[in-house]
């Protein structure tokens, strides 16, 4: 499975800090943010890495290099043009990925420990799609499921976009498992309300197919996409770390 880190968009809610820097460089405690992303990705197993990126692009390459000192074996780069969404972003990965499954991972999303166990689980899926939920006590600023029960029998029945009024407090993390089709689906996609292809979207289409599956994920998640989520996170990992391995038992 290849790993595609998406790490675009204009960072626009964390302005001043993202007018000179791409916010995916910013710290988190002692390392930039896009550290994280990278390193939950090595810690399962995936090691060849496609980054888009957007403005300042130049300065992931000055960054991270070829990756090797952060475990990978190879990565490349794309160029997002604008702000047309995650999954604009996301078609930037067709040629990566020949055909092979992908880890998509959103560059503000950071994990205390790791995504070993539901990556294993994908591996072993013929084909479709796979979610990591999570609970939490603010569903309204992230994708949401609908669920005909709890988790982990209950089943998916829809997932609705920063919702008003949210159907369940379980939120859809930045980290998706897709097979190939996940790039025809992103070119079926039309704008949303605020312009962009949203991922919601995509993980619908596959919903619609049957064949979208979740695990929950285990250890606190958090984006770093506003002040207030940037400070938690930097708290955080400052006092327990990101990306803890746990211990074979
Ligand atoms: O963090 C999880 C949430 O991320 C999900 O629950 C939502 O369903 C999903 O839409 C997304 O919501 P956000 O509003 O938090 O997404 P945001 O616009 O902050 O973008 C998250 C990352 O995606 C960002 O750090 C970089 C990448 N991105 C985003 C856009 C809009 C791109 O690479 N290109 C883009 O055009």
């Amino acid at each position: 499975m290849k790993g595609i880190i998406l790490a675009g968009g204009l960072g626009t809610r964390l302005r001043p800090l993202t007018l000179v820097t791409n916010k995916h460089l910013l710290p988190v405690y002692d390392r930039p943010m896009i550290y994280y992303p990278i390193q939950c990705l090595v810690n399962a197993g995936i090691d060849d890495v496609l980054i888009v990126t957007g403005d300042q692009a130049g300065d992931f390459i000055k960054l991270l290099r070829n990756g090797r000192d952060l475990g990978l074996s190879h990565l490349e780069y794309a160029y997002q043009e604008g702000e047309g969404g995650i999954a604009d972003a996301l078609k930037l990965g067709r040629k990566f990925s020949e055909d092979d499954k992908v880890c998509v991972i959103l560059g503000d999303n950071i994990i205390e420990r790791d995504i070993r166990a539901p990556a294993a689980r994908f591996a072993e899926q013929p084909s479709g799609a796979r979610l990591l939920l999570k609970e939490v006590p603010d569903p309204a600023r992230f994708g949401v499921v609908r669920l005909d029960g709890d988790p982990p029998d209950g089943r998916l029945v829809e997932i609705v976009e920063k919702p008003e009024d949210p159907p369940s407090p379980y939120a859809v993390i930045g980290i998706y498992f897709y097979d190939s089709d996940v790039f025809d689906i992103c070119d079926t996609l039309k704008p949303s309300r605020r312009q962009e292809l949203e991922i919601t979207d995509v993980n619908n289409a596959y919903l619609e197919r049957g064949d979208l599956a979740y695990d929950v994920l285990e250890g606190w998640w958090n984006d770093a996409g506003t002040f207030e989520s940037l400070h938690r996170v930097s708290r955080l990992v400052a006092e327990g770390g990101a990306n803890q391995v746990a211990a074979p038992s």
